[in-house]
């Protein structure tokens, strides 16, 4: 779309434009999209650039695109929620925040780890599957993290799989990244199993995926590993994620827990 054909805020009835550092048009409130199907438009060069809301690699190449849209436009509220409650809840275990060595998991641009930071944490790794996130984490947040590693944390190439285990991770982190096509619970199982026992397990995930009609597996690994004693809650908290292109609001669950076991392989089979 040339950029000559540029609009008043409503562009013929389909796309709402936002301005801010970038200029983005979203598509005006009628579509019925799921979050993984939502889509918009960015002027990068003169040029409009659709993309995808999970099509991070595009989203991530254009910098600060991904606070604007998520953080500024939709009013994403989870890497601080997750940050306060496990915050919170080392308050009150009298435990301190420098003591903990973190895995984000499905890391992005490093927001999660920049609020940790604000929390006051020890040691923190950043994992992503995608090589893009870790350059716009070094991009923009450069100082936030320790090590920043791209790979499948399933099947880690010898030498990541190795620092990985040199950090003996007491925390993982795991913020707007659970079902959809990012992270499956197979990978959360060997993220989780990274962490020793008695480690602080701090994520977040879509209400619909913790509830009888779930179809991501999440809702029923998740039941297991509570019913199981692999995974004790803490606190969780039903809150607000962000809003879609419609205003309509997004619910998640926090939850910040403690492990007790490694997480058995037949539980993601
Ligand atoms: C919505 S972003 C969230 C980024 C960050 N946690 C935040 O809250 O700002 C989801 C991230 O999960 C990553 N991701 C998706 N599948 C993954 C996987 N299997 N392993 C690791 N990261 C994954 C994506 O590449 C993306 O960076």
């Amino acid at each position: 779309m040339p950029a000559n054909q540029e609009s008043p805020e409503r562009n013929m009835g389909e796309t709402l434009t936002h301005r801010g550092p970038l200029q983005i048009r979203l598509p005006a409130p009628d579509d019925r999209l799921d979050q993984d199907a939502e889509h918009g438009f960015v002027l990068v060069d003169g040029e409009w650039q659709e993309f995808r809301f999970h099509d991070y690699d595009r989203i991530f190449s254009v910098p600060g695109l991904y606070e604007q849209l998520f953080h500024d436009i939709l009013d994403c509220r989870s890497p601080d929620v997750i940050a306060k409650l496990l915050k919170e809840e080392l308050q009150q275990d009298g435990y301190a925040a420098d003591e903990l060595r973190v895995l984000d998991l499905g890391a992005g641009n490093g927001l999660v780890g920049e609020q940790l930071r604000n929390i006051g944490v020890g040691t923190l790794v950043g994992l992503d599957i995608i090589a893009s996130a870790r350059l716009a984490a070094l991009r923009d947040r450069p100082s936030v993290y320790d090590a920043y590693h791209v790979a499948d944390v399933i099947s880690p190439p010898p030498e990541i799989a190795r620092d990985l285990a040199t950090h003996r991770f007491n925390t993982l982190s795991c913020v707007a990244a659970l079902g959809y096509a990012d992270i499956p619970p197979a990978a959360f199982r060997a993220a989780f199993n990274l962490v020793s026992d008695n480690g602080w397990i701090a994520f977040n995930i879509k209400d619909r995926f913790l509830s009888d009609e779930d179809t991501s597996g999440f809702a029923t690994f998740i039941r297991r590993l509570r019913a199981e004693g692999v995974l004790e809650l803490l606190a969780s908290e039903r809150y607000q994620h962000r809003r879609n292109v419609n205003g309509e609001p997004l619910h998640y669950v926090a939850i910040v827990g403690t492990k007790h076991a490694d997480i058995p392989e037949e539980f993601v089979a």
